[in-house]
């Protein structure tokens, strides 16, 4: 099969060393937060960071994680908003494979929820204000490793619950969710001159991008979402309502029934709008 032109286009900006990710700039424990950690940092610090996160997934055991996300959604309750469980049950279960404690990983998952709208660049400044609060917790939780584990877990937070999302909308498996509908839709690199090119992940058929910097976190996505879909596979969707287009496409609201049945919403072409059940 003969690759597709953007994605042919996309793969060569991703692999090109001279492209670099935009650094974040301005003050106060967020932006020194952006600042620490390998998604925002290019060049050797970049390499350095990236080892470290690779290095601390390693021992995960994915099989151990899916049965626990699985175990964790399987009472979730319906007729409620899901999105925030969905945004901090994968987070806690990943925390605690990562060393955290278990009575500490709720709390964690929680500042992890509220930091992770802040994290990509041009968040909105109330975005950014709720987690100059929370990142100083976050760090009084982690200590020392806060950069590692906090980007891990902000990376994790929304795109993870963005895939479950997408795997009960289309009632499918995440690899397929992840073909029809990515949570993760575009980065951004800057050309040596400066000038900013959004790469279109989505449509290049890239969902974890490629190239310098892959998601080192593929393998535990598919695992949590997985067991996240195993837990939820028969609950209909009531209702689902995603915010305006973005390079994340997670639903703002997502509501599922109490009990078993067929969907009432779902299907690629529900983009960005409300579906309440008939
Ligand atoms: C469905 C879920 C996920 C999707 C679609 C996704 C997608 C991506 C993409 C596209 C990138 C590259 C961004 C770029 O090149 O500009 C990335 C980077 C990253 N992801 Fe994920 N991700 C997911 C879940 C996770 C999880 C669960 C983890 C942690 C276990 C994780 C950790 C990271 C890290 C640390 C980076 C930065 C890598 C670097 O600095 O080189 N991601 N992710």
């Amino acid at each position: 099969m003969t690759q597709s032109p953007v994605r042919t286009e996309v793969l060569a900006a991703l692999s090109d060393a001279r492209l670099t990710v935009p650094e974040p700039d301005g003050g106060g424990p967020m932006a020194q937060f952006r600042r620490s950690v390998s998604r925002f940092s290019n060049g050797d610090r970049h390499a350095a960071r990236r080892d470290e996160a690779v290095r601390a997934l390693r021992p995960v055991d994915t099989g151990a994680l899916r049965a626990a996300v699985r175990a964790r959604l399987a009472a979730a309750p319906g007729h409620t908003d899901l999105m925030p469980a969905l945004r901090t049950v994968p987070v806690a279960v990943l925390a605690e494979a990562l060393g955290v404690p278990a009575g500490r990983s709720a709390e964690v998952a929680g500042l992890v929820a509220v930091i992770a709208p802040a994290y990509p660049p041009g968040a909105p400044p109330a975005a950014t204000a709720a987690a100059d609060d929370a990142v100083p917790e976050l760090e009084r939780l982690l200590g020392a490793r806060t950069a590692t584990l906090g980007c891990l877990l902000v990376q994790a937070c929304e795109a993870t619950a963005g895939l479950i999302a997408a795997c009960l909308v289309l009632r499918t498996t995440p690899e397929e969710a992840l073909r029809l509908d990515p949570p993760v839709r575009a980065t951004a690199r800057l050309t040596p001159d400066g000038t900013r090119v959004v790469l279109d992940l989505a449509a290049a058929g890239l969902p974890f991008g490629a190239g310098r910097r892959p998601c080192p976190g593929e393998e535990i996505a598919l695992a949590l979402a997985a067991g996240a879909a195993e837990a939820l596979a028969d609950r209909p969707v009531l209702d689902v309502a995603y915010g305006p287009d973005g390079p994340l496409r997670v639903p703002a609201r997502l509501v599922i029934a109490q009990g078993r049945g067929r969907n009432i919403v779902g299907g690629h072409d529900d983009r960005c709008g409300t579906r309440q059940a008939g």
